[in-house]
């Protein structure tokens, strides 16, 4: 049996943006698969981030596909804009779209990927009737709005019963956790059926975030 591919994605939202070029190389050469770029507009999540203008100075700094993640509300205001930026991966969070299906639709159609994901308060269950049109679905294991914050465990066994929903309606989603991710957690949500994972202070706030991308990705591939 081949293993799961492992995808690594570090969060823009720890870099120092000071040394923005220094990092997103940094990130390449540390073997990363994706760059997370956390949109936040302070009305769904109580922080602000950045826009179109930022997506766009990533895409000329980086090679790397860019997984957009929306924390905002009335997100398809700003998918024609993002994609044209540069998003390779546009993920809008179920609370805030309740025409969810025709929203992934409209993604696909500008060409991007097309991922939804869900708070720690809402359940997996929401998503069945979705899950089978989806490229990405993504499970918070943090509350939204900040890097830095305590894993919450109960995510783990969410991360098993969504693998299993994604089964079931045979969706080939890439099954992404986000929040808290770092060498104490990485592996359990690995375990639990995870393939795409999202670290900021983890690799941001290594000594050497280089070689943080390779020890998270070592974790999920060692056998106990
Ligand atoms: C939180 C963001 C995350 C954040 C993760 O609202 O969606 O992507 O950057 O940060 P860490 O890995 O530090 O928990
Ligand atoms: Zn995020």
């Amino acid at each position: 049996m081949t293993a799961p591919s492992v995808r690594i994605a570090p969060s823009l939202l720890s870099v120092d943006f000071a040394r923005l070029a220094d990092q997103l190389a940094l990130c390449e050469s540390g073997g990363a698969d994706w760059l997370h770029v956390d949109v936040m507009d302070g009305v769904f999540v109580p922080n602000l981030t950045f826009g179109a203008k930022v997506i766009e100075t990533c895409r000329k700094l980086t090679k790397l596909p860019l997984d957009v993640h929306l924390m905002v509300v009335e997100p398809e205001k700003y998918f024609d804009s993002f994609v044209k930026a540069g998003a390779s991966v546009l993920t809008i969070h179920q609370e805030a779209a309740p025409h969810l299906h025709r929203q992934v639709g409209r993604i696909k159609e500008l060409g991007a990927a097309a991922g939804v994901v869900i708070n720690p308060g809402t359940p997996v269950e929401s998503l069945r009737e979705v899950a089978a049109d989806l490229d990405l679905l993504l499970i918070m294991s943090v509350n939204p709005g900040y890097g830095g914050q305590a894993f919450i465990k109960s995510s783990v066994d969410k991360i098993r019963r969504t693998r299993a929903l994604l089964d079931e309606t045979g969706s080939r989603a890439a099954l992404e956790v986000d929040g808290g991710i770092a060498r104490d957690t990485i592996r359990a949500c690995w375990e639990a059926g995870a393939d795409t994972f999202v670290a900021g202070n983890a690799i941001f706030s290594a000594a050497d975030p280089k070689a943080e991308i390779g020890a998270l990705r070592a974790l999920c591939r060692v056998h106990a």
